[in-house]
C-alpha cells in the first residue's frame, strides 16, 4: 500500500504522524512510505532519518496526496489536500468528528474512507491506539513544568543553612489520565499533591501515588457509562465550587484537567476563589480548549488576575513534538494492523467495534451514528 505523509498544516502544530521508527517497520511490511521533506522537523526527526528508514522523501505535498492510498495526519487533512485524495484513497488522523461536521462532510465527498483517532473507544483492546490518553499524559506532565517554572517557588522541601523551604502545595482538579500524569509529577518534584475528582475511582488512583484525595463528606460517585464523569447539576456545581474555594486558596500551583466529553468544560474555579490565592500563584487549566475550569481562562493566553497567574494553554502535547509524535505514532501502528490485512490492502470489518467507533466516512457517505452519536 502507498502511504502519505505530509506537514500538518494547523498553525502551531509541530507534531507529525509518524517516527521514522513507525516508517521502517511499515517498509519492512512491505508498504511505500513518502513523506513531505521537513514534514518532522520541529518534532525532531528529519529528512535523513525518514530516508534511512525506507521512506521516499517528497518536495511536493500535492504529489504525496495523489499518489496515496492512505494518508497518515495529527490533525484533520486541509481543504487543498481533501480536493487531491484519491477516490476510494482512506485517512487518518484527529479529525475533531463530533465537532467539525464539515470536514467529515467534505471527506465524504473526496470518497475518501476517514477514521477519527479521537473516537477510539475506551476499552482495554483499543488501549494502544488511544490518542486521547497518550496526548493527555504528556498534557499532564507539561502543565506541572509550566506551573513549577512559574511560581517563583520551590516545589521540592529543602533544608539549606539560609533556612528550611516547605515543598509547594498543588491541586490537581481532575484525576483522569492527565490528572493522574500531573500527580505523579508534582510528586517527582517534591510537591505536596492532593487532588479531587467527581468519580469515586480516582480516590484509590490518586493515593496510590503518594497524593491525597479530598471530597466532600459523603459525596455521591459520578462515574457514568465508559468512566467517564456524569455532567454535575448547577446546585452540584455550586457546592463544588464552594468545597474548593478553601483548598484553592492554600495551594501555590493549580492543575485543572476536569471535563466531560462533548460538554463544556465545567467552571470549578470562580473569580472569587482566585481573589483569595496568594499573589505568585499559578493555575495551569488544562481545560482552556473546551471552555476552561475557571471562569478566568482565556485559551492561549496568560491572564493575572491580582497577581495570580492563570495559564489557559492550548495544544499542550505538540509543546513536547518528540514523544507526542512518537506515542501517537505508535497508537497509528496499532490501528494499521487492525484495518490493513496481510495483502497489504484495506480491510475495514464494521463489526469490529473500534472501527465502527472510528469510521466516519466510507463509500461516498458519512457514516450516520457517528455524527449523531
Ligand atoms: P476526561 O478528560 O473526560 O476528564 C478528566 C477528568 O475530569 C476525569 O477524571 C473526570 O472524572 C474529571 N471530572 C469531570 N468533571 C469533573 C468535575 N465536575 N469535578 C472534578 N472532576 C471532574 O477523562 P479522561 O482522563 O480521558 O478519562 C477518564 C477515565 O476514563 C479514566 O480514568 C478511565 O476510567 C477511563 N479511561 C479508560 C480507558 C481504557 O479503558 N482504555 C482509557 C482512558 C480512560
Amino acid at each position: 500500500m502507498k502511504i502519505g505523509i505530509n506537514t500538518e498544516s494547523a498553525s502551531h502544530e509541530s507534531r507529525v504522524a509518524v517516527s521514522p521508527d513507525t516508517v521502517r517497520k511499515l517498509a519492512e511490511t512491505g508498504h511505500e512510505i513518502a513523506i513531505h521533506s521537513g514534514a518532522g522537523r520541529r518534532a525532531g526527526f528529519i529528512d535523513r532519518d525518514y530516508a534511512g528508514a525506507g521512506a521516499s522523501i517528497l518536495d511536493s505535498s500535492n504529489e504525496i496526496v495523489r499518489q496515496s492510498d492512505l494518508l497518515l495526519h495529527v490533525g484533520a487533512p486541509s481543504v487543498t489536500e481533501i480536493t487531491s485524495m484519491r477516490s476510494a484513497s482512506a485517512v487518518v488522523g484527529v479529525l475533531n468528528a463530533r465537532r467539525d461536521q464539515a470536514i467529515v462532510e467534505s471527506l465524504a465527498e473526496a470518497g475518501s474512507t476517514a477514521f477519527a483517532m479521537e473516537l477510539v473507544p475506551r476499552i482495554a483492546r483499543a488501549q494502544s491506539m488511544d490518542v486521547l490518553s497518550s496526548q493527555a499524559s504528556l498534557a499532564g506532565y507539561k502543565a506541572v513544568l509550566i506551573a513549577a517554572h512559574s511560581i517563583g517557588k520551590f516545589f521540592p522541601m529543602m533544608m539549606t543553612a539560609a533556612g528550611t523551604i516547605p515543598p509547594a502545595q498543588v491541586l490537581v482538579i481532575g484525576a483522569g489520565v492527565a490528572g493522574l500524569q500531573a500527580i505523579a509529577t508534582a510528586k517527582r518534584l517534591g510537591a505536596s499533591v492532593f487532588a479531587y475528582d467527581v468519580r469515586a475511582a480516582a480516590a484509590e488512583q490518586v493515593n496510590s501515588l503518594g497524593a491525597r484525595f479530598i471530597a466532600p463528606e459523603g459525596a455521591e460517585d459520578a462515574e457514568s457509562a465508559g468512566g467517564y464523569a456524569r455532567a454535575q447539576t448547577a446546585d452540584e456545581n455550586k457546592d463544588q465550587q464552594n468545597f474548593l474555594s478553601p483548598h484553592i486558596a492554600r495551594a501555590d500551583a493549580v492543575i485543572t484537567t476536569a471535563a466531560i466529553p462533548g460538554r463544556k468544560a465545567p467552571t470549578l474555579i470562580t473569580q472569587q476563589a482566585i481573589t483569595k490565592m496568594r499573589a505568585g500563584s499559578v493555575i495551569v487549566d488544562l481545560a482552556a480548549e473546551s471552555g476552561g475550569n475557571t471562569e478566568a481562562t482565556q485559551p492561549g493566553e496568560v491572564v493575572d488576575v491580582n497577581g495570580v497567574q492563570v495559564h489557559g494553554p492550548i495544544n499542550v502535547p505538540a509543546s513536547m513534538p518528540y514523544h507526542a509524535s512518537s506515542m501517537y505514532s505508535r497508537n497509528i501502528e496499532a490501528l494499521l494492523k487492525l484495518i490493513i490485512d496481510d495483502t497489504l490492502k484495506l480491510n475495514i470489518d464494521f463489526d469490529d467495534e473500534v472501527i465502527d467507533a472510528m469510521c466516519v466516512t466510507h463509500a461516498g457517505e458519512v457514516r450516520d451514528h457517528t455524527i449523531s452519536n
